[in-house]
Parts: C-alpha cells; structure tokens; sequence
C-alpha cells in the first residue's frame, strides 16, 4: 500500500475479509446475471455483497485510529435514498427501464465525481512535499473526477433522449470538436500535476474548470447519438461509471470499491465491444460521438400498404411449415408474450416449426425479448440470434414481425444516408410471406421510414399486438 493512502484507511481484518467477501459475491452475481434463469438469484447475491460491504465499512472502517463520523447522517441518506430508489424501481414500466437504468448510472458517476472535488483538497501536504502534484494519488482523484463527470453527464442526456424530450443534434464537425474537447481535458490534467503548490487546494480552480469541460464534453460527446445507436452509448457511459468508482476505490486503498468497480468497468466495455459488433459501429467512433449515416429518414411516399384479414391470416399461419417470429418493442408495450407463446403451442400442435429471431438491441434494453420470452416460459431453444437465422430466411414460409420496426428495416442496408445505415438487421424481407402487427403506420426508435411495410410480400395486421394475437388464436382453434 502506497503512503498516500495509508493516510486514509483501514480498518480491522474483518473489514479486510469482508471485502473479499463482498467482492466474490459481485463475480459470483454477475456470472449468475448472464443467464436469464439465475439472473435474479445473481442480482441478490450481488446485491449482499454490496449490503455487506457498506455495513461493514460503517461499523468497522478507521482513519488514522478514529471510526466514521457523521454516522446518523450516512443512515439517514441511505435510508431517504434506498426509499427513494425503491419506490421508483417498483412503479417503473419494463419499457421504461433504459431510462431508469441510464439515471441510476448518472448517479454513479456523479457520486465518484463529488468524491474526487471532495478529496482534492485533502491531498496531504506530506504527499506533495515528497512528489509534486505528480503521483497516483493525485491522477486517480482526476481521473475519476473527469469520467465520472463525462458518464453523469451523458447518462443525463441519454436518459433524456430515452425518455423522448431531447431530439439528436447532429453536426457534422461535431467529432472535431469532441476530439479537441478531449485532447484539452487530458491536457489539463497534466498541467494540473505538473503545478509546484504548497497545497492542493491552491489548485481548486482548475479543478472547476476541468469539471465544467467534463460536462460539456459529456453532453456533446452523447447528443449526437440518437435511435438505434443509444443501446451502445449507455453501455458505453456504464463502463464509464465503473471505472471512475474503481478509481475511488484506488483513493481509498478499498477492495469492495475497486472490484466493483472494475467489474461494471470491465463488463460494460465488453458489453460494448459486442454491441458495436452486433451493430456494425467501431468503437472510436463511440467514444468521439459519431454515429450512425446521419442523412436525414428516408421520405413517407413509400408505395401501397397491403392488409390482411384475421381469417387468411390464420389460414397462412396454420398451413405453413415454418415460421419466424420477430419480436420488438410493441409487444413488451403490449405485455402479449403470454398470448404470443399460446399462438406458437398451437401452431406447434399443427406441426408447424416455429421459431423466434432476437436482435441484439430488439426492444428498448440489452436481453430485453429474452426476458420478455423467458417471462412466458418460451423455450430458450427457440430464440435464435438473428445472425444465425438469417441465412434459413428465404426457406421459411411467414416471418411474422410483432411491434418490432426497426430491427427489420432494410434501409441498413440499402440506404447509406440512413442513421441506421450499417446496422445488422433481421432479414424479414427474405421470407416468402411477411405480416406484421402493429397498430398504425408509426414509425420505430428511429423515427425513420421503414420499406419493409411497402414491401409486395409483406401484409399488415393492424390492431394492438395483444389483442390481435388473441383474435388470431381463436380463429386458428376455429379452423
Ligand atoms: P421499434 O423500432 O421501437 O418499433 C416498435 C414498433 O412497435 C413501433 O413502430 C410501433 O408501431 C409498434 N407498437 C408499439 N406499441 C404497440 C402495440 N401495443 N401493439 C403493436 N405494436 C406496437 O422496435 P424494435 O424493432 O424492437 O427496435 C428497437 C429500437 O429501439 C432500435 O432502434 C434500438 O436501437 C432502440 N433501442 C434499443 C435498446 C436496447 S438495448 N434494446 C435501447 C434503447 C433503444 P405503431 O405505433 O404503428 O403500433
């Protein structure tokens, strides 16, 4: 342990052998998270350790001999604020959990930036005699202050843009000016560590200064970045959060702090990594702020919408071979898994295959019709990665696209201008029928046209997915 932190910490081996504790309990939870059947079992295991891990700094945590102060104040807070997240945990809609999470992720960020203002100033004047400004202490303090800053920011802005009342600003100079943003941050840092002071707090200044730059870059660097390309951006920013709390966990020579942060540090930036390959974006492209084709959505004179009526549409599905489901957003709206599940048993009972094709940022989180499905006891088995059952497409009798829009958009491939240009999408179009339930003509995340809809093969079923699925199933049991 360096000198600057055994100025700090530590406590008693039990709060040591907690930690670690707590700390396998995070990689034991996380492990669990990655399979929808022990996901909640993870989520609480994880969710102990960190219950540990707070309880036991309280109780058992010293700094130079003496036990935390301020303690009715530190319950009070927990309380007011475990409340609060409860509450609004509880009342949150399913669809509405990207917002939620991209808030709750601010908050993280934000709390690691207040811990580096906090420390700044504190930074002991028998560190700085023997090194400067220069040393470990002093950059993690910076750095978390500058990613926590840049992730509080940009989730605040995501969860805006999520939640439908702040629109994309796209300029093209934009990655220009994101780049110097960055290059003027990183130089502050290094001025910062290069002053000759007596006292950090001489330095508090710059320390404003480079605060104030992290907001403004975190809001440039997510406003551009809008439709199909949030599911990247906020897996982005939580990696973000996870790194600056690891660099508060340097600060305080604390493990429980670290490995959590490390962990949301490390599986956000592979989260990422696989969502940019799924979509097709590279990744410095994220981190500057570029996105998608940024042309502008294609026009409405699209063609002729061709419906079908509940009864051919029965008669399609019960008499067909194979059939694809394509899941979307709509259908988590309409909470009609369970119907949807009830419709591919009895088609199933006619020997009918049918099967389910996910997209990786179907629906409005990362997993989301996986959930939905696994919720209705769909088997895993019939969930096929849209990548994988792209190519058998073209031998498969209906794809039935339920409240999913631009997951099937045919503009990523056929439209450079298109913000979703280059973005891997399920090839509805190559079945050799196509329905699609939804309840008018309205446009996806995108808010872009989709051909798919115009397309001679495709057939709408108009109506909300829910109730359509039911009139569907009873029809078919008519037959
Ligand atoms: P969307 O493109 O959002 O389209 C959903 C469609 O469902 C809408 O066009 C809507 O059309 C229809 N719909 C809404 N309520 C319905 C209801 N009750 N019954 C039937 N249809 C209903 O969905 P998608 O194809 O799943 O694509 C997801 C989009 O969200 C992508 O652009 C993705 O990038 C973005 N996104 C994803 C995530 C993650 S991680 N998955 C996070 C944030 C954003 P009508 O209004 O005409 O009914």
């Amino acid at each position: 342990m360096t000198s600057a932190a055994a100025s700090f910490s530590y406590g008693t081996p039990i709060l040591e052998i907690t930690y670690i504790i707590a700390s396998v309990l995070f990689v034991i939870g996380l492990k669990m998270l990655s399979h929808p059947l022990t996901a909640r079992r993870g989520n609480i295991m994880a969710a102990i350790g960190m219950c540990l891990a707070i309880a036991a700094t309280i109780i058992f945590h010293r700094k130079d001999g003496e036990p935390i102060g301020n303690i009715p104040l530190i319950l009070l807070a927990i309380v007011v604020g475990t409340a609060i997240g409860w509450i609004i945990a509880k009342r949150v809609k399913m669809t509405a959990m990207p917002q939620l999470v991209s808030f709750f992720n601010g908050m993280g960020g934000a709390a690691a930036a207040l811990i580096s203002m906090m420390e700044f100033p504190h930074v002991s004047a028998d560190l700085i005699e023997r090194t400067g400004m220069a040393n470990g202490h002093v950059l993690a303090i910076l750095l978390g202050l500058l990613i926590g800053t840049v992730s509080w920011a940009g989730s605040m802005i995501a969860f805006g843009k999520l939640d439908g009342w702040i629109g994309d600003l796209r300029v093209k100079e934009m990655k220009y000016v994101n780049l110097t943003i960055l290059a003027v941050m990183l130089g502050l840092i290094v001025f910062i560590m290069t002053r000759e002071v007596e006292a950090s707090r001489e330095l508090m200044p710059f320390i404003y200064l480079l605060f104030g730059i992290a907001v403004i870059y975190g809001v440039l660097f997510v406003m551009p970045i809008g439709g199909a390309d949030m599911p990247v951006v906020i897996s982005l920013l939580n990696s973000f959060t996870g790194v600056a709390a690891a660099m508060g966990g340097f600060l305080y020579n604390n493990q429980a702090m670290l490995t959590g942060g490390i962990l949301v540090g490390s599986a956000g930036t592979i989260l990422t990594v696989l969502m940019c390959k799924a979509m097709n974006r590279s990744l410095l492209n994220v981190i500057i702020g570029v996105f998608g084709g940024g042309g502008a959505a294609a026009g409405s004179t699209a063609g002729t919408v061709r419906e079908i009526s509940l009864s051919d549409a029965a008669v399609l599905l019960a008499y067909s071979k194979k059939i694809v489901i394509v899941p979307g957003y709509g259908l988590a709206v309409a909470q009609a898994q369970h119907i949807c599940h009830e419709l591919d048993k009895l088609l199933d009972e006619k020997g009918v295959e049918v099967r389910y094709a996910i997209h990786p940022v179907a629906g409005r989180m990362p997993g989301h019709m996986n959930v939905l499905l696994a919720e209705a006891d769909v088997p895993y088995e019939q969930l096929i990665e849209s990548e994988e059952i792209n190519p058998d497409l073209p031998n498969t009798d209906v794809v039935m696209v339920i409240g999913a829009n631009d997951v099937v958009n045919p503009a990523a491939e056929d439209d450079p201008s298109s913000p979703i240009y280059g973005m891997p999408i399920v090839r509805a179009r190559d079945a050799k029928n196509i329905i699609v339930m939804k309840r008018g003509m309205g446009k996806g995340y995108a808010a872009i046209e989709n051909m798919l809809f115009f397309n001679p093969k495709t057939r709408m079923l108009f109506g909300d997915a829910k109730q359509t699925l039911q009139n569907l199933v009873s029809e078919i049991k008519n037959l």
